[in-house]
């Protein structure tokens, strides 16, 4: 990656960071999900609210790093409005990319471009998969009825 593409990935970073999207808490949720990232400790929680088989509405709190926290804006900002069936294949492609798998993006998210950077430094990797695992495992849990998910990046390794 060039040096300037560097930079443009560091500020999109920095901006979910900065201002983090989906932050808001919700009066009502489908379902939510812990998430924690072992390698530090750092935790996530995440509630979804659904209607007609759409991501209506997200909130993501994130006690974590810059990285975790930038992740899970991106996660919030990008499935919000989303189908159920394309939220949960997207989180898949962002997986795949972040375990450095041939995946590729839809065109009109580059923003998520951006933490393919983390994959050079792979112990912020499950930094940046903490959102995406989490909300995965909640929307499983959701669709076989089960209650609250509670999730480690463990098996990203
Ligand atoms: Fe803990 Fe990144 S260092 S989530």
């Amino acid at each position: 990656m060039s040096a300037p593409l560097d930079d443009m990935y560091r500020d999109i970073i920095m901006d979910h960071f900065r201002s983090p999207r989906g932050r808001k808490q919700l009066p009502v949720v489908d379902f939510s999900s812990n998430g924690r990232n072992p390698s530090c400790g750092d935790e996530l929680k995440l509630q979804v609210k659904l209607e007609d088989g759409i991501v209506k509405d997200i909130y993501i709190d994130c006690q974590g790093c810059a990285i975790s926290i930038a992740s899970g804006s991106m996660l919030a900002e990008t499935v919000k409005g989303k189908s159920i069936a394309e939220a949960k294949r997207i989180a898949e492609v962002v997986k795949q990319m972040l375990k450095g798998e041939n995946a590729e993006l839809p065109n009109d998210l580059e923003d998520l471009d951006s933490l393919q950077g983390v994959r050079k430094f792979p112990v912020r990797i499950k930094c940046a998969l903490l959102a995406w695992v989490t909300f995965m495992e909640g929307l499983e849990d959701y669709e076989h009825g089960h209650g609250e998910g509670n999730v480690t990046t463990e098996e990203d390794k």
